[in-house]
């Protein structure tokens, strides 16, 4: 039998990859594009975009709301779940990472549907009050402000509203209740918000592969 090693984890992810996501140019180029204009390789990993992807339409998310574009690749696969009548708003407080972003949705072909908005999402997400309830929030930013961006994500959303919530694993460490590195801590709390805060029903899948050891937790606001 196979060790259960990082290795043999890539090896594994790549597998899965290859046979269930299959070659995507437009994905690919918008890879290559990040890594040339230098963002940090932390994207989802196509598994993990494609998983958005089908939760997306397994829900019939019209409205997605994302926080955290980088350079886009997850808001591609957001983009294209939610179909020619559905919209991405995508907050990005890097305007170099939201410029890459943006060309990459456009290149991409889904850039039409597409609101990036620039600046700290603690800022930006206020202004989003008043619209029509976003049916799908991704979590995907600085983990120390993952208890502010879930309390929004109910704000901003409805009963029924699904919240997906990254890196819920960093590698083991959030089982470590004495651990002090903020990215942590935030992690915890958001995870402690999920499972106490009467707004969220919540669970969480541990993941291991081509990032290596972490994970998502997935939400339902009722
Ligand atoms: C980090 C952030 C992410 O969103 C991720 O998927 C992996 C790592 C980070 O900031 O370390
Ligand atoms: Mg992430």
């Amino acid at each position: 039998m196979a060790e259960p090693t990082p290795q043999n984890w890539r090896l594994t992810d790549e597998y899965l990859s290859e046979t269930l996501v299959g070659h995507d140019p437009q994905l690919e180029a918008a890879l290559a594009a990040q890594r040339a204009a230098g963002l940090p390789d932390i994207e989802v990993a196509p598994v993990s975009g494609k998983l958005l992807n089908l939760i997306v339409r397994m829900s019939g998310a019209r409205r997605v709301l994302e926080i955290g574009a980088l350079g886009g690749y997850s808001t591609i696969w957001l983009a294209r779940g939610v179909g020619e009548g559905g919209n991405v708003t995508s907050i990005e407080a890097e305007p170099d990472n939201a410029a890459v972003a943006r060309a990459n949705l456009d290149a991409a072909g889904v850039g039409a549907r597409v609101a990036i908005r620039i600046g700290r999402a603690a800022e930006v997400l206020p202004t989003l009050e008043g619209s029509d309830p976003f049916d799908l929030v991704f979590i995907d930013a600085d983990k120390e402000s993952n208890t502010v961006y879930l309390d929004w994500a109910a704000r901003l959303g409805r009963p029924g509203t699904v919240i997906v919530l990254d890196n819920i694993g960093r590698t083991g460490d959030v089982a470590d209740a004495d651990n002090t590195d903020p990215m942590v801590v935030g992690t915890r709390e958001g995870l402690r918000m999920l499972g106490s805060d009467p707004r969220f029903d919540a669970t969480a899948l541990q993941t291991v592969g081509l990032k290596g050891w972490d994970g998502v937790a997935i939400a339902l606001v009722v």
